[in-house]
């Protein structure tokens, strides 16, 4: 395991995730055993939908009734625990997709299985039955709902998650934001046809670990997801075995060549905000400058923090560089003698400096966010 915390650097509920790659939840498919058929090829699943309270048992009766497929049961807590521990001998991170009626009845959950699972609010299911009583993307169109229920599930000190269909909410980024700020920690994102502008306006908007969903099946639209800000991508309808598998060595090998599995692209070149690390100094008319400006960074305050974050690390110096320190390169794919000539002569692999911008990334992301939460506090 620890070969794949190496790789991808990549933990959720203080576990490792071995690969980006997650099984998305299908109401009446995904359970224990269809992810255990699965595990050598995924690092993540959520299980479900399933639902918690009477409300929500009686609305999936009726979906069933009207054809299609729920899990039913007369004691979810009885059922859950049942799946939480046959998933218990495998090494995937394990999430439960639930529809609640009420913030107390994911807050039972919770109660129940502690931190043992991720726990998913569906904001997703568009099914008639599920929106007259107030859940799935009801939550989407009733926000301050959906902030309760993350607050009543952070305040049993769990991992949360929240699954949305994008475009349903009134402001997607917005979205993202209010329930960051509410306490969720992931945000799973059915992108719909909205593709990678999607992924970007909502890593640009909050630090969430974001997981990409919806036909991403092959490893170009995985790159593609990854590039713009997705921190994993899940399957749902294509997640046979052969596709996963597939697309977790192709994810593997590209990381191990490339360093940083899902650096984005540069900025001036339609990346996000990660992509300050492979910025230079602010000395032309380019897309770093109103970037500065919409994250509310002077261009002081960007030289300082810079130069500051990449303190006694191997990208500190690079007295051939442009600007005289390898934290000014750009991306290991853009062409530079300079930079290149840099690197051979610290004996710094292609690799290891894109690592050391991936950290550098980290940092900044903190910087953006952190302060910006902390600065909410204190007003
Ligand atoms: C049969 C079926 C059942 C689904 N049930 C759920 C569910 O219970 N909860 C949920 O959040 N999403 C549910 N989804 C949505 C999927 O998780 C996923 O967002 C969607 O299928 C798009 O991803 P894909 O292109 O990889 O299939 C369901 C999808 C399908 C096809």
């Amino acid at each position: 395991m620890m070969e794949a915390y190496d790789r991808f650097e990549l933990l959720i509920n203080d576990r490792i995730v071995k690969t980006p790659v997650a099984i998305a939840s299908m109401a009446g498919i995904v359970d224990a055993a269809y992810v255990l058929e699965r595990a050598d090829h995924v690092g993540a699943a959520f299980i479900g939908g399933y639902s918690i309270d009477a409300p929500t048992l009686e609305a999936s009766r009726r979906m069933a009734g009207e054809g299609r497929k729920e899990f039913l049961y007369d004691d979810p807590l009885e059922a859950l625990g049942r799946e939480i521990d046959a998933l218990k001998q495998s090494d995937v991170v394990t999430g439960l997709n639930l529809r609640g009626s009420t913030p107390a009845s994911f807050a039972g959950v919770a109660r129940a299985f502690e931190d043992a699972v991720v726990y998913e609010i569906d904001a997703h299911c568009r099914q008639p039955a599920m929106l007259k009583i107030g859940c799935g993307e009801y939550l989407l169109r009733h926000p301050a709902k959906l902030v309760e229920i993350v607050r009543a599930l952070k305040a049993e000190d769990v991992t949360v998650s929240v699954k949305i269909r994008a475009g349903i909410a009134a402001d997607d980024a917005a979205l993202a934001r209010t329930v960051w700020k509410a306490g969720a920690d992931i945000l799973h994102v059915d992108l719909m046809d909205f593709g990678h502008n999607k992924v970007r306006q909502i890593r640009n908007a909050s630090p969430l670990t974001l997981i990409a969903n919806n036909s991403i099946t092959t490893f170009d639209k995985a790159m593609d997801a990854f590039s713009h800000g997705a921190d994993l991508v899940s399957l749902a309808r294509k997640s046979d075995p052969w596709t996963l598998a597939g697309l977790d060595a192709a994810i593997a090998r590209s990381a191990e060549e490339g360093g940083w599995y899902n650096a984005p692209k540069q900025l001036c070149r339609g990346g996000d905000i990660r992509a300050l690390a492979f910025c230079c100094m602010p000395v032309k008319a380019c897309p770093l400058l109103p970037a500065l400006e919409r994250i509310g960074l002077s261009r002081d305050d960007y030289l300082k923090f810079k130069q500051e974050a990449v303190k006694e690390t191997p990208i500190e110096d690079g007295k051939s560089t442009c600007f005289g320190s390898l934290a000014w390169c750009c991306k290991i794919s853009s062409p530079c003698m300079f930079r290149n000539m840099t690197l051979e002569k610290k004996g710094l692999s292609a690799r290891e400096y894109m690592r050391c911008k991936h950290h550098l990334a980290e940092k900044i992301m903190h910087r953006i966010f952190d302060e910006e939460e902390s600065a909410d506090e204190s007003s």
